[in-house]
């Protein structure tokens, strides 16, 4: 009898643990269901590029630890939204999912594993409206996938951004400064409201709660005043004033979310020092959340969702995305995420939480 053969790409932003999922996804595959796994390469672009490659014990020996991908990834193809050029040099898209389909048919894949964030989990949806068989796995710092209680990559980016923060103390202090560390996030503000939390945030602002400046310049103001005398104010790059918009840094035609956010720390820096004559100062974390090498919970989360991966597909389950539902890992249908975000509410018990212990949140 045939080995079932089952295809694997990582999509979207890179983050810690992706190749511990990696790593999950083919030993369990082979030591537990003697299945074969073949590698895509960039994400989407591979199926389309016809770029794969076999992955065995040995290619992913060692890779537990390492950030990044060993498979590559892309947030720009979407093969029903295939970026070219024109003639006249011009962006148009066309829809090659049929070419995709051919492709994995000829691969003879039994199954897709796709990890990835919202927009890989909606390419992943379509194509098993088309008859793939797919098996999604959560991946993002920004948490915000629906279905999921947590996604993998979050507590390592949160852990990097927690520890910058700690050390962007030395300087508050020293020099009497506001400090503000603008963090990834998107449109949801998890990374910011735990990291803030944890490495002691005066002031956190995520984009799920609007602030009001002029409560921001009271608060450091009055710190200034205290035996502290300095403040450091955490904020996510979505965050926004009451009745006023996110800062957007650019706009990437091609990606299937084009809109890139960033510059909120410089402006709210601006707006802070201009409100309270205090010097302030900058830190833009950005990418810096994404690399390194993902913790031991991350770690743990990823082998636990790349076994079970394995599983779903031996066990002929698709359609689905595997998802942390207390300590139990589940599968949730792929057409109950499409087009919904988990934010952060704010009346959660985390926002509670820095209310008690004296955190700004803007309002
Ligand atoms: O979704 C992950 C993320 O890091 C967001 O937090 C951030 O807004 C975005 O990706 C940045 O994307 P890029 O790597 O394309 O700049």
């Amino acid at each position: 009898m045939r080995k079932k053969r089952i295809g694997v790409l990582t999509g979207g932003g890179d983050c810690p643990g992706l190749n511990a999922v990696i790593r999950g996804v083919v030993k369990a595959s082979i030591s537990t269901y003697q299945m074969e796994v073949i590698g895509i390469i960039d994400a989407y672009q591979g199926l389309v590029d016809k770029n794969v490659r076999p992955l065995d014990w040995g290619d992913v020996s060692g890779i537990l630890t390492q950030g990044g991908t060993i498979l590559g990834t892309s947030n720009i193809a979407n093969p029903f939204k295939w970026p070219h050029k024109d003639a006249k040099g011009d962006l148009t898209f066309s829809d090659v999912s049929d070419d995709v389909v051919d492709y994995v048919d000829k691969l003879k894949l039994d199954v897709l594993v796709c990890i990835g964030g919202d927009g890989t989990m909606a390419i992943a949806h379509q194509l098993s409206k088309k008859g793939v068989r797919i098996i999604g796995v959560p991946k993002t710092i920004d948490n915000d996938i629906w279905g999921t209680d947590i996604t993998f990559g979050f507590n390592s980016a949160m852990t990097s951004a927690a520890e910058a923060i700690d050390k962007i103390h030395s300087t508050a202090q020293s020099h009497h400064r506001v400090m503000v560390v603008e963090v990834m996030g998107r449109y949801a503000g998890w990374l910011t409201l735990e990291s803030g939390i944890a490495a002691g945030g005066d002031v956190i602002l995520i984009p799920e709660i609007p602030y009001n400046l002029d409560v921001i310049c009271d608060y450091v103001v009055r710190r200034s005043r205290e035996a502290s005398r300095f403040s450091i104010v955490v904020v996510s790059e979505g965050a926004h004033p009451a009745g006023g918009e996110m800062v957007v840094s650019k706009v990437v035609k091609e990606s299937t979310d084009p809109v890139r956010l960033g510059g909120i720390g410089h402006k709210l820096a601006n707006d802070i020092e201009t409100g309270t004559g205090l010097e302030t100062r900058v830190t833009v974390l950005g990418h810096l959340v994404r690399g390194g090498t993902p913790t031991p919970f991350d770690r743990v989360l990823s082998t636990r969702f790349g076994v079970k991966a394995a599983e779903l597909c031996y066990t002929g389950t698709s359609g689905v995305m595997v998802a942390v539902r207390g300590s139990e890992i589940i599968a949730v249908p792929l057409s109950d995420i499409g087009g919904k975000m988990r934010l952060v509410d704010p009346d959660h018990y985390l926002v509670d939480a820095a209310r008690n212990v004296g955190t700004c949140m803007g309002v």
